[in-house]
């Protein structure tokens, strides 16, 4: 088991790029199924997540190397339809293969999804919207489901709430549809817009994503070969952005449109942090560690304040003056890290989807255990600004996220290390 120590208090200075999107690169990954020529991803990030998808790619019998941030997807032989339970479990992208897999071959087994453990995360959006295009899907035993299609029928869908994951599986099932695909209500996350803009890379005719409305009308095969680099990680750029809150110091983070953490940048900024847009691709963030409360935030889809960042500015309000209000709206128990919080002093109080953090004027290390991606990342922000040494067991959880995490973190002056 791999465990961060973190002595605390000292302030990040230097510069950091910005490496490609998690949540970006796994359905583009998926897409690669569509196509029969070769696809070179680049700037893909070295994460764990990343790898359990290039395995399940493999495993459905497609040719795939990494060469150093490019993924070579070669994706001619589509020889297997089933997906291995211990790589679907690991993560909640494997479900988008379901789109790509049925809209390619007609057939996968794949059991329900892993992934983070911050809350239910029912899939019913994904099974109603491709029964609704034509796919047959039963529940076999121990939450194996079996799907099947002649071929995906273009179809007009309305979802519920504008799930990522959701609006993913559609886009992927319906490039092999026959005839056009509307969704209604999909999400407007920048990486939609990148899986978009790979489809159409790919030959694809699909619009509208980052509107809340996608067309997309079916082909009878893909086959093309293309490179395409992936969108920067706007998660880890916001993380970034709130260790230096919380550490004080000034950090230039190179990379990164300003569009994608303009809600980070704004609450960052209400809580006493200078940001400074350099030129499209870089800002400056600067703190003097005199941090405000801010009276309420509030998860939501984008473009508002994103669920993946609620961890880590948690942590930092811990240290703001006066209370702030956290209101999660988008899962439905992601306060799991708060208790770790509690034990280095943070005056935290959670209550179903809301949390009341009364500033602190300081935090001390302790013993912690990351027990979710971002939750982990809260933990490590806590402990840069914390008094005296931390140690964080679980990193794999935030080895899922952050490529390099404490290296990085070390390059710009703090004093942490994976043993
Ligand atoms: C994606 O998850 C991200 N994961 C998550 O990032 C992110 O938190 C989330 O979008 C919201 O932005 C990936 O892209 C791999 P959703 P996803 O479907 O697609 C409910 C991280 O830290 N829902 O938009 O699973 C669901 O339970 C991770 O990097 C249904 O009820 O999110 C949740 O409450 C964690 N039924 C809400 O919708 C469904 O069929 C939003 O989920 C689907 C979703």
């Amino acid at each position: 088991m791999n465990r961060f120590i973190i002595e605390g208090g000292n302030r990040l200075h230097g510069e950091l790029r910005i490496p490609g999107a998690k949540n970006a690169v796994l359905p583009i990954l998926a897409a690669t199924i569509l196509n029969r020529g070769t696809s070179i991803i680049k700037n893909c990030p070295n994460l764990e997540d990343v790898k359990t998808m290039q395995e399940i790619l493999s495993s459905l019998g497609l040719e795939v190397q990494r060469d150093n941030q490019s993924i070579i997807v070669c994706g001619k032989n589509l020889s297997a339809n089933a997906i291995p339970e211990s790589l679907a479990g690991k993560m909640r992208s494997s479900i988008v293969l379901m789109g790509a897999v049925l809209g390619r071959i007609g057939e996968i087994y794949i059991s329900y999804p892993g992934g983070c453990a911050i809350g239910p995360r029912p899939i019913d959006m994904h099974l109603s919207s491709l029964r609704k295009m034509g796919a047959e899907i039963d529940d076999l035993y121990k939450g194996i489901l079996h799907c099947k299609v002649k071929r995906f029928q273009g179809t007009e869908i309305l979802l519920d709430y504008p799930s990522v994951g959701a609006t993913e599986n559609i886009m992927l099932a319906a490039c092999l549809a026959d005839g056009e695909t509307i969704i209604r209500n999909a999400a407007k996350e920048p990486e939609i817009v990148d899986l978009q803009n790979f489809l159409q890379e790919l030959g694809v005719e699909i619009y509208g994503a980052g509107t809340g409305v996608i067309h997309i009308n079916g082909r009878r095969e893909i086959e093309k070969d293309i490179t395409y680099s992936v969108i920067p990680d706007r998660i880890v750029a916001g993380t970034y952005m709130a260790c230096v809150a919380a550490t004080g110091g000034e950090l230039v983070l190179t990379g990164i449109d300003y569009e994608p953490v303009s809600s980070i940048a704004y609450l960052l900024r209400n809580c006493g942090v200078s940001i400074e847009r350099l030129n499209s691709k870089n800002m400056r963030i600067k703190s003097d560690l005199n941090l405000k409360a801010i009276e309420v935030i509030r998860t939501s889809p984008y473009p508002g304040f994103p669920t993946d960042m609620q961890p880590q500015f948690v942590s930092v309000l811990s240290k703001a003056s006066g209370t702030s209000v956290v209101i999660e709206t988008v899962f439905e128990n992601r306060y799991g890290y708060v208790e770790q919080l509690m034990r280095m002093g943070a005056d935290i109080t959670v209550r179903e989807r809301v949390a009341v953090i009364k500033g602190v004027k300081r935090l001390t290390g302790a013993f912690l255990d990351a027990s979710d991606l971002r939750g982990g990342a809260a933990l490590t922000i806590a402990a840069l600004s914390a008094e005296g040494t931390s140690i964080i067991n679980n990193v794999m959880h935030i080895d899922r996220g952050y490529e390099a995490f404490e290296k990085s973190l070390s390059m710009v002056g703090a004093k942490i290390k994976r043993e």
